[in-house]
């Protein structure tokens, strides 16, 4: 949707729900993964980039104690007491704001009631972070009408809070940090150990294209977990804290000590963390024939030995090495679902984007949605011109 459009769009709404129009208008991206799959919790790296997929929040204060919301995408209203907050049991997405308000004000941050209108072209589970983009556009609708400070690092950590204690997801650190630290044109090396991120400019002429199977997925879902503690079985088993802290050649010397399955999750996890290493220079040079292989590793990794990749994204990814352009290509996110990521000659995007499409709504009977995203600023201000 054009972002004036989308502007007149949400004032409408606004003004049909709550009698004038909005005062404040915040923004948040989603983000796509190019290397790095579960890393983030075993305080490894990964190469994310912020997209130009967002959830945009227009708010006004209501002078009272309470917030009261309307979310465009799925047509519903919410609101809650800020001095009692609760888990809402049928509307999934009000608790990603009520986390946030619950965890900033446990954080002793003064909060005003408002009112809201929430939309989002962030796909919901598809593996971009809807939910990010949703808790950071919140923590700046409450930064800016409570008028106090909170650098993006520390807004990036309790929106990460939110979704682990209040919404019950035990996340890492990727998405919240990807959608607060985002910088335009650029995706960002983000080290999960120490939270440092350094921008990592793509070279000219490769576009990042999402391909999304449309098969939903649930990051809440048991198999998330599942994984989570095998590496951290892993990693106790090698008595290393975390299994970001091993190189590849200390693992092969002392992986034998680990159950198969753990064995096969740690090798993927290791592997994967200095393919992120790897692909910096590699996409700042335009390296096309290293990042066709790192992605290849990737997703050979995910698929057999991390074991995260469904049915249908299988039949993208192939679909996605048959058609023109294709530089890389690998999952995306959490897996079991949802979306897949190339990097492909920008020049032949279009050609690329009704190849997949055909290719892989003959192979499945679904018709997915390929879209190219740029590098877009992280949470913040929508700026006026728009
Ligand atoms: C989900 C989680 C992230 C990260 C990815 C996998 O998006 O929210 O913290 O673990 O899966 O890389």
């Amino acid at each position: 949707m054009h972002m004036v459009k989308r502007r007149e769009y949400m004032t409408r709404l606004f003004r049909n729900r709550f009698g004038s129009g909005p005062e404040l208008w915040a923004r948040a991206p989603g983000r796509v993964d190019l290397m790095g799959s579960h890393t983030d919790y075993n305080l490894g790296y990964v190469l994310t980039l912020p997209i130009s997929r967002d959830t945009w929040i227009a708010a006004r204060a209501n002078g009272s104690r309470v917030v009261r919301l309307h979310t465009a995408n799925v047509d519903e209203e919410d609101c809650f007491p800020l001095d009692r907050i609760q888990k809402n049991v049928s509307k999934k997405w009000s608790n990603y704001i009520r986390g946030v308000a619950a965890v900033l004000q446990s954080e002793g941050l003064r909060l005003d009631g408002f009112d809201a209108v929430i939309h989002s072209t962030v796909p919901l589970e598809s593996g971009l972070s809807s939910s990010a983009a949703l808790e950071c556009a919140t923590a700046v609708v409450f930064r800016e009408l409570g008028g106090w400070g909170l650098d993006l690092q520390t807004m990036a950590r309790l929106c990460q809070s939110a979704e682990n204690e209040f919404v019950g997801v035990r996340c890492g650190i990727l998405d919240q940090y990807t959608s607060c630290l985002g910088q335009n044109d650029c995706a960002l090396l983000l080290d999960c150990r120490d939270l440092s991120t350094c921008p990592v400019r793509i070279a000219p002429g490769i576009q990042a294209v999402i391909c999304d199977t449309r098969a939903r997925r649930q990051v809440a879902g048991a198999e998330y977990e599942l994984r989570r503690r095998q590496c951290e079985e892993g990693a106790a088993w090698l008595g290393i804290g975390a299994l970001r802290n091993i190189t590849m050649a200390g693992f092969r010397a002392r992986k034998n000590q680990l159950p198969p399955e753990v064995l096969k999750r740690c090798c993927f996890i290791v592997a994967e963390n200095q393919r992120v290493l790897d692909l910096v220079p590699v996409l700042r040079s335009g390296d096309r024939v290293s990042i066709g292989r790192l992605f290849a590793q990737s997703f050979e990794g995910a698929r057999d030995l991390f074991e995260i990749c469904s049915p249908p994204m299988i039949s993208m990814m192939n679909a996605m090495l048959e058609a023109p352009g294709v530089l890389g290509a690998r999952q995306a996110g959490a897996g079991f679902g949802g979306c897949l990521v190339a990097l492909v000659e920008s020049e032949r995007t279009e050609e690329f984007r009704v190849a997949v499409s055909t290719n892989f709504s003959e192979a499945t009977g679904i018709q997915p949605e390929v879209y190219p995203v740029s590098a877009a600023a992280g949470a913040g201000l929508v700026p006026e011109e728009s």
